[in-house]
Formats: C-alpha cells, sequence, structure tokens
C-alpha cells in the first residue's frame, strides 16, 4: 500500500521516548521472524540507552518519517557515509517509508560528499537494501552482549 502521505524532518531529543517504543516493538515483531528469542532481547534492550541516541541526533543527520502524526519509522547517517539507524514501525511495513527515508538519507550523502554509503544491515533488512541496489561485500560477526549477530555489510557508490 502505498497511499499514505510521509512527511520527513529532523529528529530532536523529545523524539528519543517514541524513537524507542518504536524500535522495540519493530524488533520484538518484525525482526522476531529472523532471530532467536535471546537475540531479540539484547536488541530490544539496548534501546534503552539514551546517550546512544542522543548522540546519534547531535553527530548525525537523523530524520524521521511520519505517517498522520505518527512516528511511521526513522534512518540516520553519519558524517563519513555510514547509515546506522533504519527501522520501520511495525504498523507501516512495506508502506515505502523506508525508500522515502533513504532517497532522503542518499541525498544527504551526497550533500556531504561521501563517496558511498555503507551499513552493517539484519537478515530482516537486506532483501530491501538489495531491492535499492546495495552490494553485499561480507558478513560482519557483531558480538552484542553475548549474543552474535552476523550482519551484512552492504554498500551503495554514489554517482
Ligand atoms: C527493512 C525495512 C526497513 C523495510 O521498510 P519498509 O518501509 O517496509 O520498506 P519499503 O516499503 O520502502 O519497501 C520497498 C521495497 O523493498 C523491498 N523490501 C522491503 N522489505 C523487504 C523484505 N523484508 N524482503 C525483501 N524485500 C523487501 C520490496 O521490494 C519493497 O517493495 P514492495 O513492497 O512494493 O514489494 C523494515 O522491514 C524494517 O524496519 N525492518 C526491521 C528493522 C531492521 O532490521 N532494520 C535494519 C537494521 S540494520
Amino acid at each position: 500500500m502505498n497511499d499514505h502521505i510521509i512527511k520527513l524532518r529532523t529528529a530532536v531529543f523529545d523524539d528519543i521516548p517514541a524513537i524507542v517504543e518504536m524500535y522495540r516493538e519493530t524488533v520484538h515483531t518484525v525482526n522476531a521472524k529472523d532471530y532467536t528469542p535471546a537475540q531479540i532481547k539484547v536488541w530490544a534492550d539496548g534501546a534503552v540507552n539514551y546517550p546512544r541516541w542522543e548522540k546519534a541526533i547531535k553527530e548525525q543527520y537523523f530524520v524521521l518519517a511520519e505517517i498522520e502524526n505518527r512516528l511511521a519509522g526513522f534512518s540516520s547517517i553519519a558524517k563519513d557515509g555510514y547509515l546506522d539507524f533504519m527501522y520501520v514501525n511495525k504498523d507501516y511495513q512495506r508502506c515505502g517509508a523506508a525508500t522515502t527515508l533513504l532517497k532522503e538519507i542518499e541525498r544527504k550523502a551526497r550533500e556531504q560528499k561521501n563517496p558511498e554509503i555503507y551499513s552493517h544491515v539484519s537478515k530482516t533488512a537486506r532483501g530491501f537494501f538489495q531491492k535499492m541496489g546495495y552490494e553485499h561485500k561480507e558478513d560482519i560477526r557483531d558480538l552484542y552482549k553475548g549474543e552474535l549477530f552476523i550482519n551484512a555489510l552492504m554498500v551503495k557508490r554514489l554517482k
């Protein structure tokens, strides 16, 4: 369904509670298909790290997508072209929110003069990034709170 109006704006610290809630719900529902309950628990619990969100909002380009005044998704890119976050609300999957966010992130990357965008992509999101022209370079083993996550290093060269 693509009949939703998606609005973009940059995040501020006051958005953090809504970001945390949405992130936890997405991990517990959407990512839960692809990961073990133990992995989902440490991943979702990581959301309570407020300094991490504050640092990302302050130092990265951190953009929110809103549908009907609800948080539908968010994404961020660091100054060096690292795409840190890309999460979509469980209620707005496959509505084009991630596509809209990624177009804006890519616009910003070009503005920052990044030669490429790179990211450590979950199993759940790999198909989306492939569709958007990102190439799988290698698997990255990220150990987080005792759980092993095998993420894909995915890269898109910008023209
Ligand atoms: C991956 C994710 C961001 C995609 O968000 P989305 O808003 O549903 O994506 P879009 O609606 O813009 O999808 C655009 C196209 O990408 C492709 N796509 C999206 N999700 C896909 C999936 N899981 N598998 C294969 N292709 C997918 C489809 O071709 C889709 O077009 P279609 O719906 O017309 O078929 C979302 O599923 C999500 O939040 N996943 C969980 C969080 C996560 O793992 N984030 C990455 C952490 S690194």
